[in-house]
């Protein structure tokens, strides 16, 4: 019997890669998603790479009766992965309650309904942003929390601590936390990828649509930062492998090799990568000359910041394996495709 996970918000950029790897690792996989941030049609991509069709509950995870309906048609999941949620930092700051609400009601509904029915195995999705600007790179688990710099980033602080809370108060209740550097990339079928709405917030999105035409500029936020070529540095790993990073966090639940009720993993790859470097490497992968102006800093950006990932590559036994220009190639290569796709419609 195939151990049943749900997966919420598994039509979006991360969700849906992890739906891949578990489906391709064994795994039922079932998704709830409100599709405020994505496309139905994700679903049918996913059955082109893995030839198998996951459940998509249309289904808001604010609405807690729905919610308990759909879980208790499903008693038999073994673990949920909890990705549902905004993510814009910018509108975070313009819309806090919006964040506050829909970020920790979500994760508030899910774990009283997890409980209600015993599903006792929780992965959450968290964010480096827990960190803000460390004093000592790499970055450890232990590493100190710094206060959030938006309420995006003081949802994912509150939400490892009601998780973590949950997981004292109730012993049957095991939980891991996965703090992502900086996802990039789609898969290498091109079938699914980030499909941001509007004009991008992230560099490579920003970056690719840029090489495509559809922008003027790349605009780079600053370059007077105290780093080798001034420009802010981050850890950009591959979306493919941050989406195994989960199907190893559900593995060691589902079989009761965890070693704490509650624990905590960073996910990246330990090499920091300035804006520069990434426009570099998008221009090695696609063959052609980017466009870019350097401006201002971005307000809230952290100057640099890059992982430490010993503890998942030991405990989980995981790393990346992929380079910074294989996910940028894949990342552009998912571009055009979406790009083509859209002028056939
Ligand atoms: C931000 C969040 C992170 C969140 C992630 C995904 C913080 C501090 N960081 O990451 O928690 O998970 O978004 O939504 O809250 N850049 C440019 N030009 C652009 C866009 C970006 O130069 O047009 C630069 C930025 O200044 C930064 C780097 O590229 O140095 C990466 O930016 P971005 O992709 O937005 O990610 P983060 O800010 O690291």
């Amino acid at each position: 019997m195939k151990k049943k996970i749900l997966i919420t918000g598994g039509t979006g950029y991360i969700g849906s890669h992890t739906t891949v790897e578990l489906i391709e690792a064994g795994f039922e996989a079932i998704i709830i998603d409100n599709l405020y941030n994505s496309d139905a049609d994700v679903i049918n991509n996913i059955f082109k790479i893995t030839g198998v069709r996951p459940h998509l509950e249309v289904l808001d995870l604010c609405d807690k009766e729905n919610l308990k309906r759909f879980i208790g048609q499903n008693k038999d999941i073994s673990a949920v992965i909890h990705f549902a949620a905004f993510k814009a930092v910018g509108e975070s700051v313009i819309k806090p309650l919006d964040y506050y609400r829909n970020n920790l009601l979500s994760l508030i509904n899910l774990l009283e309904v997890m409980k209600h029915f015993a599903i006792s195995n929780l992965v959450f999705s968290s964010s480096c942003t827990v960190y803000g600007q460390p004093e000592k790179l790499p970055v450890t688990e232990d590493t100190p929390l710094q206060p959030a710099t938006s309420p995006y980033g003081n949802t994912k602080q509150i939400g490892e601590t009601i998780i973590k809370d949950t997981t004292i108060s109730d012993i049957n209740v095991k939980a891991i936390s996965l703090r992502y550097f900086n996802p990039i990339g789609a898969h290498p079928s091109a079938l699914i990828g980030e499909l941001p709405r509007g004009i991008p917030e992230n560099l490579v999105p920003y970056l690719t649509q840029t090489g495509y035409g559809l922008r003027d500029e790349l605009k780079v936020f600053g370059n007077d930062y105290n780093t080798p070529d001034g420009s802010c540095i981050r850890d950009y790993l591959h979306v493919v492998d941050l989406a195994k990073a989960h199907v190893v966090a559900i593995e060691r639940l589902t079989a009761g090799r965890n070693k704490a009720n509650y624990e905590v993993f960073n996910l990246g790859t330990g090499r920091g990568v300035s804006v520069f470097e990434a426009i570099k490497s998008f221009e090695h992968v696609s063959g052609k000359k980017l466009k870019y102006k350097v401006v201002g800093r971005r307000a809230g950006d952290i100057e640099k910041i890059w992982a430490d990932p010993s503890f998942a590559n030991k405990e989980l036994g995981w790393k990346t394996l992929s380079s910074l220009d294989e996910a940028m190639k894949t990342a552009w290569d998912w571009e055009k495709f979406i790009r083509q796709k859209k002028q056939q419609l």
